[in-house]
């Protein structure tokens, strides 16, 4: 990462008439640019670790306060699923030639760990690297896990037949064996005949019904209907659409007429229960996870907008490291009741992923303005989005490292350090930020 470099170029460029856009790179967007390698490389060396079996994503390396040393199913999916966008558009043949053998592990690990007894089967949050089940107590059943593991699972057998490879999809991904047979599927007959159930929401914390994990199962079932409907697995298709449709009618639910946004949680069976607000940056991360271009809920679309501002306008005024306005950007935080800290419960922290997917909302919002011709309001728009990556850059460790969270009182990054899924999300922001975003 080159920080002085960024400063350097914050400060030509703050004080001088910028014109926003592809061709006239913003300091931010040159800053993500120039660190997708960098974020790779980290993706990569959370996977495989050495005394893990090949193809396991540790959270992040500590072992201790926080113990993050597991193979989480929703990070480890959203990790390798940023590692593939960076391979479909990158050049550099030596890291994608790893990054092809560590997906490939990983689709051997995520069939390993589907076949193992655990308390909650498909729906079970973490394993251990060895591949054993997780078997203390725990927010469980997460059901966001499954869904994004099949999403990652479906982008490989994308890119895979896109390159001719369908042998290699039939063979390792999908087939319309029933009972399901292979990983693709499995994960696909889980969700379809699951969403409706409580689980636990994506932070462990909130069992019952979440926007969040329906809207990466809709991404999921439409995705697993693509495909199975190119392998010619048609009734299997067909339940899955159907269950999709389901779903889009079921997370108009959430939205909020009187609060004015989307909430995080409905039919709440069971967790914690200080989440008064139910404003949860999860919306935006479910708008962005399970974003399928495809005119649901649009990034235009204005609850989506209001949902947006109410968290930036909330964690304005949370933390002491957003009051002090010398900063650019506001440094978001999960959501405004959070008492997590890694060790401590003593209040919460903004968190990097959290503050990167304000930035990347917006790259998108400020793209779908574009695709409607607003250039003018949509360059404001990218300026906009530029100022939460700032804010990330700007309380990243000098190496360039970004731990879980940010001290809300110091701005010094906190709790567990080197988190993987950090990296998945300058990826993906990076990605957005240059408009290749969508598959
Ligand atoms: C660990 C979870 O990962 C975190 O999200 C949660 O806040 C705490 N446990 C408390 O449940
Ligand atoms: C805590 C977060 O709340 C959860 O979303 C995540 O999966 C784990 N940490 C591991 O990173």
């Amino acid at each position: 990462m080159r920080k002085p470099l960024f400063f350097l170029i914050f400060v030509i460029t703050a004080f001088s008439p910028v014109i926003y856009g592809r061709s006239c790179e913003s300091a931010a967007r040159s800053w993500l640019e120039q660190n997708q390698e960098f974020a790779a490389s980290k993706l990569l060396q959370h996977m495989s670790p050495s005394d893990g079996l090949p193809g396991a994503v540790i959270a992040a390396p500590s072992r201790l306060e926080p113990d993050y040393y597991y193979h989480w199913v929703r990070d480890a999916a959203l990790v390798t699923d940023a590692l593939m966008s960076f391979y479909d558009h990158s050049s550099d043949q030596s890291l994608n030639s790893k990054i092809r053998r560590q997906i490939n592990a990983y689709i051997d690990y995520s069939n390993h760990i589907q076949l193992v007894t655990s308390q909650t089967g498909l729906g079970e949050p973490k394993f251990y690297v060895n591949g054993n089940a997780y078997q203390q107590p725990w927010g469980r059943p997460q059901n966001d896990g499954p869904a994004l593991r099949a999403i990652s699972m479906i982008h490989w057998a994308r890119i895979q037949m896109k390159n001719g490879n369908e042998k290699f999809v039939r063979e390792k991904l999908y087939t319309g064996t029933y009972p399901a047979s292979s990983p693709i599927k499995k994960d696909l007959e889980y969700i379809s005949h699951h969403w409706k159930d409580s689980s636990f929401d994506l932070w462990e914390e909130v069992k019952g019904s979440h926007f969040y994990t329906l809207m990466v199962t809709r991404k999921a079932l439409i995705q697993g209907y693509q495909l199975a409907s190119a392998l010619h697995d048609d009734g299997a298709a067909k339940w899955y659409i159907n269950q999709a449709k389901e779903i889009e009618y079921e997370l108009n639910n959430f939205w909020d007429d009187k609060r004015q946004y989307f909430i995080t949680t409905i039919n709440q069976s069971g967790g914690l229960t200080y989440k008064t607000s139910n404003l949860d940056v999860a919306v935006i991360l479910g708008l962005l996870h399970g974003d399928m271009h495809d005119g649901f809920l649009p990034w235009d679309d204005a609850r989506v907008i209001n949902t947006i501002n109410s968290l930036v306008a909330s964690f304005k005024q949370q933390y002491r490291i957003n009051m002090q306005g010398s900063i650019p950007g506001v440094a978001i935080g999960r959501y405004p009741e959070d008492r997590y800290a890694g060790t401590h419960f003593d209040g919460g922290n903004p968190w990097p992923l959290c503050t990167l997917a304000i930035a990347e909302a917006l790259y998108r919002y400020a793209y779908t303005l574009k695709e409607k011709g607003r250039i003018i309001y949509a360059d404001a728009v990218l300026a906009r989005a530029d100022e939460f990556v700032q804010r990330v850059s700007f309380h990243s460790h000098a190496n360039g490292d970004l731990d879980e969270q940010i001290d809300r009182d110091t701005g010094q990054m906190t709790s567990a350090p080197d988190l993987g899924w950090n990296y998945a999300a300058m990826l993906t922001t990076s990605l957005s930020a240059s408009g290749h975003l969508w598959p």
